[in-house]
């Protein structure tokens, strides 16, 4: 078999574990789950996104969810995503940002209902906000979302995943991930599409974010390590979905990531048993929003 003998884990349960709770997690609380996420291991957190708080009130505080957590952790790094150049702006202008995320969806009818935009304006934007973080020396990612299956258009070309792909290269991403947004994608088809973009970017880090609808993602997850990914998105406790994509349950889970990967000798860097208690306590965090 072909596998890494370390990966990186992004854990993602403060942005898109929470972005979809209709009621508002404390931001107080939102820091305490990432300082938990921090003492369990984790090096690397999507921690908030910069998008519209009337499409995504839980989203609200990001800036001050970032200034309660980046000067206290600088071995961390602390993701944000973003879905158009003001939401750059606005990450750019708290100071603390290195790393960010973009997202574009391989369909048209999912990236309109996500961003209101089409593909291609959202990869022209992509475009003048990376070579503005080039300059800025902040660090870009960018992701295809329903890179499998589309809840709107069914079964996802790959020639349309690939293509978008090669646009984020050009355009200068630092890292590309393809997303299975709502946890449809099959092992098989994971491998070869991981397979194909690692073949034609060997040298663009290569991350995938899968979801758990049929309970697929750990062995999405070694589909694509066998095909040469290193960086895999997760959540603690179940959480995770997307509110603009029909059907999208929860991130493949940190804790079982974290089982599956050091019982096989991959470094994650990540305490299981720490872990499996951060996700029994962030579950807690969104019990309002079932009642
Ligand atoms: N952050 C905060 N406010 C923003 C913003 C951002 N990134 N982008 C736009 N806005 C504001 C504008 O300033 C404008 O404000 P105003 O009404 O006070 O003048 C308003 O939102 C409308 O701007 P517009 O550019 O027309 O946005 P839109 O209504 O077409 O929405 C997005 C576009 C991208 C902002 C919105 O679709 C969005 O935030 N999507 C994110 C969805 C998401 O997080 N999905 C889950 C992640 S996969
Ligand atoms: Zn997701």
């Amino acid at each position: 078999m072909n596998l890494p003998k370390q990966i990186t884990l992004m854990d993602v349960s403060p942005r898109d574990g929470l972005q979809s709770e209709t009621v508002f997690v404390l931001t107080e609380k939102k820091v305490a789950l990432i300082d938990a996420l921090i003492d369990a291991g984790l090096r690397r957190i999507e921690v908030t996104s910069f998008v519209s708080p009337k499409w995504v009130p839980q989203m609200a505080d990001a800036a001050e969810v970032l200034q309660a957590v980046v000067a206290k952790h600088p071995d961390v790094t602390f993701e944000v995503l973003l879905p158009n150049e003001k939401g750059y702006e606005r990450a750019l202008a708290t100071g603390l940002v290195k790393q960010v995320g973009y997202i574009v969806a391989a369909t048209e009818s999912l990236n309109v209902k996500n961003v209101n935009m089409s593909v291609a304006d959202s990869m022209k934007q992509f475009a003048v906000m990376a070579a503005r973080a080039k300059a800025d020396g902040i660090r870009t990612r960018g992701t295809i979302g329903v890179s499998f299956v589309c809840p709107y258009e069914g079964a996802v070309d790959a020639a349309k995943v690939k293509a978008i792909v090669d646009d984020y290269v050009a355009a200068g991403a630092d890292e590309v991930c393809l997303a299975d947004t709502i946890g449809r994608a099959l092992p098989h088809q994971v491998y070869d599409l991981f397979a194909a973009v690692k073949d034609k970017h060997p040298d663009v880090p290569l991350a995938g974010h899968f979801h758990d609808t049929y309970k697929m993602s750990c062995a999405n997850v070694f589909a694509a390590l066998q095909a040469g990914a290193d960086i895999f998105d997760s959540a603690v406790g179940n959480l995770g979905g997307c509110q603009f994509a029909k059907g999208a349950t929860g991130n493949v889970s940190t804790e079982q990531l974290v089982y599956m990967l050091n019982g096989m000798g991959i470094v994650t860097g990540v305490d299981h048993a720490k872990i499996t208690d951060v996700g029994r306590n962030a579950q807690r965090l969104i019990i309002p929003a079932q009642t």
